[in-house]
């Protein structure tokens, strides 16, 4: 029978062609409708399917349960939250996933959102082309001395760390997993998550979601933080309690938020957030530059390749599926 190979991530195979045609050589290629696909759709479709170049759909058991046909879940992406890992090595389906691609993309669009609302940039921006050049106009503030609070030390908030120093930050971080040497070599600081809060001018996070890690951020939590300070999220939005930042926003709890990800994605045109002065919002594009995109198109092009030819893909997220007796294809 033909392979065939779902596409659920919208940039795969659009900015860098050749990918898509090393992936049509293997079989037929579908791309989604409307993705990410919700559980309904995806367990009504996921059957047809050998491989999928994955985005952010619900990858549930129960959907998994429907992947009869399924060897590899290649996730376009360095974040698996969205795939049930155990049920997926439990059924003998690899999945693999891009760690590091998006590294320095992600980083760079965090420290984007950083210096855009300490400087103002978006109302700028909209007055310069207005033509108010002169007037009393709100200021700015710099970074330079000002303390940075990473939650979540991983490769993508190590990155950020070492922007921040150039701009000669004080950086602190929250990242229970990380030793107080290896953040010390770094120049990094170890805290509680409430000494981050409660000390940083900047609040930005960078640590991978789990359901334990459901609204991370509270009301609590941004009651600590300090009136001016400001929260950066380029992580997942379940990380935060979007009604208790709308509120904190309103309160002047805090000075401002920048968010790329929302805990329903796309936010619906009602969320408070997309409306509100002291918020500015990307659509979950942190990760979008030609860079990552190649990085990303090119570990998952080669993984699938090599689990649909029998051989071990590199990037695998469930290594114990390899000692599996029922796993969907052999690989050596
Ligand atoms: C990631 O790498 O997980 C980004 O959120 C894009 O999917």
């Amino acid at each position: 029978m033909k392979q065939k190979i779902l596409v659920t991530s919208r940039s795969y195979g659009r900015y860098y062609p050749d990918q898509l045609e090393r992936l049509k050589s293997l079989g037929e290629v579908v791309y989604a409708e409307n993705p990410p696909l919700k559980e309904d759709r995806l367990s009504q479709i996921i059957h047809e399917y050998d491989a999928i170049v994955a985005g952010l759909d619900d990858y549930t058991a129960k959907v998994l349960e429907k992947a009869e046909r399924l060897k590899i879940l290649a996730r376009y992406g360095v974040g698996i939250d969205n795939v049930d890992l155990k049920k997926a090595t439990e059924l003998g389906i690899i999945v693999t996933y891009t760690p590091g691609a998006n590294t320095i993309a992600v980083a760079e669009h965090t420290f984007s959102l950083i210096l855009s609302l300490i400087k103002n940039i978006p109302k700028l921006n909209e007055a310069a082309k207005r033509g108010e050049w002169g007037g009393k106009r709100e200021l700015n503030r710099e970074l330079y001395g000002k303390v940075l609070g990473i939650v979540g030390l991983g490769s993508i908030g190590r990155a950020v760390a070492a922007m921040a120093k150039g701009f000669g930050m004080e950086v602190i971080a929250y990242s229970p997993r990380v030793k107080k040497e290896d953040a010390e070599k770094i120049g990094v600081k170890l805290v509680s998550l409430e000494e981050l809060l409660q000390k940083s001018d900047v609040v930005s996070i960078h640590t991978s979601y789990s359901p334990q890690k459901y609204h991370l951020i509270g009301e609590r939590q941004l009651k600590m933080m300090k009136k001016t300070a400001y929260l950066v999220n380029t992580a997942r939005g379940e990380l935060i309690d979007e009604k208790a930042l709308v509120n904190a926003l309103k309160n002047g709890d805090i000075a401002g938020a920048a968010l790329d990800v929302f805990e329903h994605e796309p936010p619906s045109p009602d969320n408070e957030l997309l409306k509100l002065d002291n918020v500015i919002v990307t659509p979950h594009a942190a990760s979008h530059t030609w860079e990552a995109v190649r990085r990303m198109g090119e570990m998952v092009t080669e993984d699938i390749e090599a689990v649909l030819k029998g051989l071990k893909p590199k990037n695998i997220a469930n290594p114990e599926v390899l000692e599996r007796s029922n796993i969907r294809v052999k690989v050596k």
